[in-house]
């Protein structure tokens, strides 16, 4: 049989190559690198084929990343592999290693690797081209959240990927995360399984509940959860837009479909979907009815999920919160001991933390939002710094006495108003009782 011929890529050999890489997918062995990488390292990197006759036979195709080359793609026709026992002098396999090394050697490698599926029969052409077997190396890798091409909507819409780990830093609440881990997290995450069961992940969700119980919180961690971009629309903004709110409205929604996963969040929804009443209509109207026509199309595409907010539910209009539109009406309510305690260390000195009875604290502040609780434990420490500067004033500066104390935090939480009064916090479990759907 005649021996294949060594030579530099050709733009023609993709198709040989394409073949090769189906073959050797096919053969239960899982690429490291993604076709469209291989064909790139063909294109602008460093490839070499074997022929036979006119037909590609294999391919080793490699690229540098400064001082280290890395073998992208390596493979031979099994027919071709086959035969080769019966020749004589080196394989297929490592004349094109030879080869593909002696087209990089100008770039002043100092090391070439390759990773390969466990299952890699290739690995004695290696072995004869000086490569040694690295033991007791694992592979990992994380498919990221976004994908380039996407970079550019989600800068135009101002949108970001969060941080992981927000939803972990929810504390407390345990009810509502709970409720959103079933019904949103595992829907959407996983919607594999949601359809095994007859499940369809939900579109469309609106929170409600009063100012500062964390709607925004969860907003941004079931972004963060689901590893989806977190694009926050927000209507005042649009207001500007030459082609009024309405049009930049279904401009922003139509830029939103071209990413491939997002969480949409429309904050204090209220202000364009309110009750459409009065004559003349309210301006806000047209906005209304530009979002109204908006929820159904944003629902026929998956992988998203609108997450709209509101302090008001009971102002929303009837329509808005119909069946159909949005999934859940999921009230979010004050922070409770848990959320409290995780609220409250998170706004204490590192240095007195440990000597505050934070359960105390917890105890006293039933009914305070996160910012009351905030609002509270700086004035403790503003009080505890002015008493440290002036020892006349309170107790003399001592050791013991550096940052506030829980008597500090007593003092500042009974001289704060609570944000949500006895009758908004009743009006919440009415709204709870009239409006929540779960
Ligand atoms: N469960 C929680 N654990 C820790 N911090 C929290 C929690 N809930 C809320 N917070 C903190 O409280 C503050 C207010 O929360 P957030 O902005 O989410 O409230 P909101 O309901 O969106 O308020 P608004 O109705 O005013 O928009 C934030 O700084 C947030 O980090
Ligand atoms: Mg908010």
């Amino acid at each position: 049989m005649t021996t294949p011929h060594i030579r530099d890529f050709h733009p023609d050999d993709l198709d040989g190559i394409l073949h090769l890489w189906e073959q050797s997918r096919a053969s239960g062995a899982e690429p490291v690198y993604a076709l469209s990488e291989v064909v790139a390292s063909c294109q602008i990197d460093h490839a070499v084929v074997a022929t036979l006759g006119d037909r590609i036979v294999g391919a080793a195709v490699g690229r540098a990343a400064h001082a280290q080359g890395w073998i992208v793609f390596f493979a031979t026709d099994p027919a071709v592999a086959t035969d080769r026992d019966a020749a004589v002098g080196p394989t297929i396999g490592a004349r094109m290693l030879a080869a593909l090394e002696r087209h990089m050697a100008p770039l002043g490698l100092s090391r070439l690797s390759a990773l390969m599926p466990e299952s890699e029969a290739s690995l004695d052409d290696f072995a004869a081209q000086g490569f040694e077997l690295k033991r007791n190396l694992r592979y990992v890798e994380r498919e990221l959240p976004v994908q380039r091409e996407e970079l550019v909507v989600l800068r135009e819409l101002g949108g970001r990927i969060l941080a992981r780990g927000l939803w972990d830093g929810v504390g407390g609440m345990q009810r509502e995360k709970e409720m959103l881990e079933l019904r949103l997290v595992t829907p959407l995450a996983q919607p594999d399984l949601a359809e095994r069961f007859g499940v369809v992940p939900p579109r469309a969700v609106m929170l409600f509940g009063p100012p500062g119980t964390g709607k925004t919180t969860f907003a941004k961690a079931i972004a963060s959860r689901l590893e989806w971009s977190f694009v926050e629309v927000f209507p005042s903004r649009l207001a500007g837009d030459p082609k009024g709110l309405a049009g930049a409205l279904r401009e922003t929604f139509q830029k939103i479909s071209e990413l491939e996963h997002a969480v949409v969040f429309i904050d204090e929804v209220e202000e364009i979907a309110s009750h459409r009443q009065g004559e003349p209509p309210s301006p806000t109207q047209g906005v209304t009815n530009e979002l109204l026509k908006l929820i159904p199309e944003f629902r026929e595409q998956s992988g998203r999920l609108l997450i709209c907010a509101t302090n008001f539910i009971r102002s929303l209009d009837t329509a808005f919160l119909r069946h159909g539109r949005f999934d859940y009406v999921v009230p979010i309510g004050l922070p409770d001991t848990g959320a409290r305690r995780s609220i409250w260390s998170s706004y204490l000195p590192r240095d007195v933390a440990a000597a505050v009875d934070v359960d105390l604290l917890v105890e006293h502040t039933a009914g305070f939002t996160p910012a009351d609780i905030e609002f509270a434990a700086r004035k403790a420490s503003q009080a505890a710094l002015e008493r440290a500067l002036h020892p006349d004033v309170g107790a003399a500066v001592s050791a013991e006495n550096q940052g506030p104390l829980t008597d500090d935090y007593l003092v500042a939480v009974t001289s704060t108003r609570r944000t949500v009064s006895d009758e908004v916090a009743a009006e919440f479990l009415e709204d709870i009782d009239r409006i929540a759907r779960l």
